[in-house]
C-alpha cells in the first residue's frame, strides 16, 4: 500500500486554514476549498483541518462523508457520473455501465490505473429526457448507446494521447 500521507503537500492548506479555521461554521467552506486544492479530501488534510479547527476527527469525517459534493478518494482526470435514476435505469443505464466497465476495466467507484477515468454511479442528473445519460467533468452526454459511449471514451482517451 502506498503511503498517501507522504505524497500530500499540506502547505497549500495552511493558507485556507489561516483564513477560515477560527471562524465558527466554516467547516464546509474549508472542506470545499480543500477539495479544490487536491481534487478530493485526503485523510491527512482532514486530520490537519481537525487539528486547526478543534473539531473532532470524527465530526470532520462525518461532514465530509455526508455531503455528496465531497470526495474522499482521488478521482481520475475524467469523472464519469453515470446516472442510475429511474428514467435512465429503465432506458438501459445498467448496460451502459457494463460497456464502460468493459472498456475501461473498472467498476463503479474505481479509477483506471493510468488515472484518466473514474466511474461513479449517481442519482438523477436532472436531464431525464436524455436518458440514459452521463456527465463527464460537467458536460452531459445523453441518449447513450453502447457505441456512442465507446466513442466518447475513445475520443477522450485520444485527446489525452495527443
Ligand atoms: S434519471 Fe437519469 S437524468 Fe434523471
Amino acid at each position: 500500500m502506498t503511503n498517501i500521507a507522504a505524497e500530500i503537500d499540506l502547505q497549500p492548506l495552511e493558507s485556507v486554514l489561516a483564513a477560515c479555521a477560527a471562524k465558527p461554521g466554516s467547516l464546509i467552506t474549508i472542506l470545499q476549498q480543500t477539495q479544490e486544492l487536491y481534487g478530493y479530501l485526503p485523510r491527512p488534510a482532514l486530520a490537519e483541518i481537525s487539528r486547526a479547527t478543534g473539531i473532532t476527527p470524527a465530526k470532520v469525517l462525518g461532514v465530509a462523508s455526508f455531503y455528496t459534493q465531497f470526495r474522499l478518494e482521488p478521482v481520475g482526470r475524467y469523472l464519469i457520473m453515470l446516472c442510475q435514476g429511474t428514467a435512465c435505469h429503465v432506458n438501459g443505464a445498467e448496460s451502459i455501465s457494463a460497456v464502460i466497465s468493459e472498456e475501461l476495466g473498472i467498476a463503479d467507484g474505481q479509477t483506471t490505473a493510468d488515472g484518466l477515468f473514474t466511474l461513479k454511479h449517481v442519482a438523477c442528473l436532472g436531464c431525464c429526457s436524455l436518458a440514459p445519460a452521463m456527465m463527464i467533468n460537467g458536460e452531459v452526454y445523453g441518449n447513450l448507446t453502447a457505441s456512442s459511449v465507446r466513442q466518447v471514451l475513445h475520443d477522450l482517451a485520444a485527446k489525452e494521447a495527443e
